[in-house]
């Protein structure tokens, strides 16, 4: 994780490394710090705690360059402290250096560096990556960064500054995302596109193993094996505005109502695509297993693919927690179908799952909604959600987008298998087009939902029950409780309840329950009851009502019926609508919880 931004030009760089350190925050933000290149050399500034504190000391330092390079930390080794935030400096102080990743080999770095003279001020992996630039710097910036990234065993995007080059940042990549841009008199680079929307539209991803030179208007790139790039941009339709919280108090309430368009956009956008196209560069006929391979809320999604697509598409589909199967070992190969699905594009569980499946044979699909994202690189046909920028690091829209965008590839999937005449494709899709006006009738409930977060938000404790479909939107739910508001939540398969949470049920406990007629109503009744029994308290959360649900439930939330494939866009908005104002009622950092970060680019 952490965040990385460098500018060179004529305006004042700090400013600009500030406002994009601002809009990479969700990255990181236990500490942060800016190097500049001042007339008295490089000035280096850091400060424990968010980007605020850093731009209050900056201020007050009263100083400015136009060159420059900053971060924001998401600690892996050595506490959150000033010393160990970057950017660090090599024993001249006339290299500065920030890095995203973990370079695996530092302890053997650092003794021989040390061996050798070196003196270190940080208990960093990255502190060894400065000291190595210094060693390898015979007067050539990019040739010096290129030898000492050779050395480095592990993850890693950095960026380097030297006061004998004013007029130059050396960037390099593996394994953490970097992106850059150049106007006519500038140049900018940044972990992500958000960082530079103001600045830029057009961008340069940068590949594994690239080094690039940034140039007050130009970029320069050479491969892995130092061979200069053609370097091509790549235009990215967010505008940025959508950085902005538009009247809202968090991005997260903001995100969560702007998903009638999201998933009209990625409704939108596929259904325009004829499904031969959106699946050509695949070949379809030998796949015999499709395995779903994510992350978080993206694994919540695949989950929902996994109830959707099997009963489908009549073939063994599974969703897999990306960490896990990496390491498993898993039976894949020409006869699987890999659908990854990112967010971000950039998760490293995710994209080593997706390599190890493909060293063994597998197609992959990439569901992502990042532009050029390393999944959307690396798969071999990509499903762009277009749910737009998101900023809050709880994931809202991307998921309903995530969740339209698979049942639509399942739906190509089954044409493809056959499995559909294409009037029933039609009229599967335009069922579909159905769910933004739903999503919206939900959004409407709002003032219902801050109602129930009023009389739950003191509750420690809380059960999110769902069967069928409903399943992975009572983990959802519970994952969005816990990771915004910091309340112990769970999320369990309704009919799993007596196998062993049920001890947990008393007085005091809250359930929430997703009840549905299109999912067990029965089954989930009788779930009910048990909790009754027990003395739980019943949050119910319901898109049909009979009197028994009424008779039962100690809370009501009535929902909008829908047919089986829409519950997900009925039911998911007012979960995170009730997370969102439990947590805003205890007062927790909506936007930013402690020890998340919105891209997770370490394992
Ligand atoms: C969910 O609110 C979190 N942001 C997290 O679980 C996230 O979904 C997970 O880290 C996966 O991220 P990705 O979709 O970018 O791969």
């Amino acid at each position: 994780m952490c965040g990385i931004v460098g500018y060179v030009g004529p305006k004042r760089a700090e400013e600009i490394l500030l406002s994009g350190l601002a809009r990479l925050e969700y990255r990181g933000y236990d500490s942060a710090g800016v190097a500049l290149l001042t007339p008295n050399g490089l000035r280096l500034i850091r400060q424990v705690g968010k980007i605020s504190n850093l731009a209050q000391a900056v201020q007050e330092a009263g100083i400015t360059g136009n060159l420059g390079i900053g971060h924001t930390r998401w600690a892996t080794h050595g506490l959150p402290t000033e010393e160990n935030a970057h950017p660090h400096c090599d024993c001249t102080g006339k290299i500065a250096l920030v890095h995203n990743g973990i370079i695996e080999n530092h302890r053997e770095l650092r003794e021989e560096l040390l061996s050798r003279g070196h003196r270190f001020r940080s208990q960093t992996d990255t502190e060894v990556l400065v000291h190595l630039v210094e060693e390898e710097y015979r007067g050539d910036l990019v040739e010096a960064v290129r030898r000492a990234v050779a050395r480095a065993v592990g993850a890693y995007a950095i960026a380097v500054v030297h006061v004998d080059h004013p007029q130059e940042i050396v960037a390099a990549r593996l394994g953490s995302p970097l992106v850059a841009a150049a106007t006519p008199d500038e140049g900018f680079l940044a972990s992500d596109v958000p960082a530079l929307l103001p600045y830029a539209r057009a961008f340069y991803f940068l590949e594994e193993g690239e080094v690039a030179q940034i140039l007050p208007g130009g970029l320069r790139v050479w491969d892995r094996h130092g061979r200069p790039k053609e370097v091509r941009l790549r235009e990215v339709p967010w505008d940025p505005l959508s950085a902005e919280k538009a009247g809202f108090r968090h991005f997260m309430e903001k995100e969560i109502h702007e998903q009638p368009r999201a998933i009209a956009d990625t409704l939108r956008s596929e259904l325009s695509t004829p499904w031969e196209e959106g699946l050509s560069g695949l070949d379809l006929s030998p796949v015999e297993h499709i395995c779903l391979v994510a992350c978080g809320t993206s694994y919540h999604a695949a989950l929902v693919a996994e109830y959707l697509w099997e009963p489908l598409l009549g073939l063994p589909v599974s969703a897999e927690i990306a960490s896990e199967f990496r390491y498993k070992n898993p039976a894949v190969g020409e006869k699987t179908l890999v659908v990854a699905v990112s967010q971000s594009g950039e998760t490293i569980d995710t994209l080593m799952a997706v390599r190890g499946a493909k060293a063994k044979g597998a197609q992959v699909i990439g569901v992502v909604n990042v532009v050029g994202s390393a999944l959307a690189r690396e798969a071999h046909a990509v499903f762009y959600t277009r749910a737009g920028l998101e900023i809050g690091v709880a994931a809202t829209k991307t998921f309903t987008a995530q969740i339209a965008a698979l049942e639509l590839l399942g739906l190509w999937l089954a044409r493809a298998r056959g499995l559909l005449r294409e009037e029933e494709l039609r009229q599967a899709k335009e069922r579909l087009s159905r769910a933004p006006r739903l999503v919206e009738e939900v959004l409407e409930l709002a003032p219902q939902i801050e109602a129930l977060a009023q009389k739950f938000y003191t509750y420690p404790n809380f059960l999110y029950l769902g069967r069928g479909l409903l399943y992975p939107l009572a983990l959802e739910g519970a994952l969005k409780l816990k990771e915004i508001s910091y309340i112990h939540a769970e999320g369990y398969a309704a009919g799993e309840m007596k196998h062993g949470p049920i001890a947990l049920i008393h007085e005091a406990m809250p359930v929430v329950v997703l009840y549905s007629a299109q999912e067990l109503p029965e089954k989930v009744l009788s779930n009910m009851q048990e909790v009754r029994a027990r003395r739980g308290i019943l949050l119910v959360l319901a898109d049909h009502v009979n009197p028994e649900v009424e008779e039962l439930a100690d809370h009501l939330l009535r929902l909008p019926p829908s047919s089986r494939e829409l519950l997900p866009f009925t039911f998911t908005p007012a979960l995170q609508l009730f997370a969102y104002h439990v947590a805003r009622l205890k007062g927790t950092d909506v936007d930013q919880p402690r020890n998340l970060a919105k891209t997770v680019t370490v394992e």
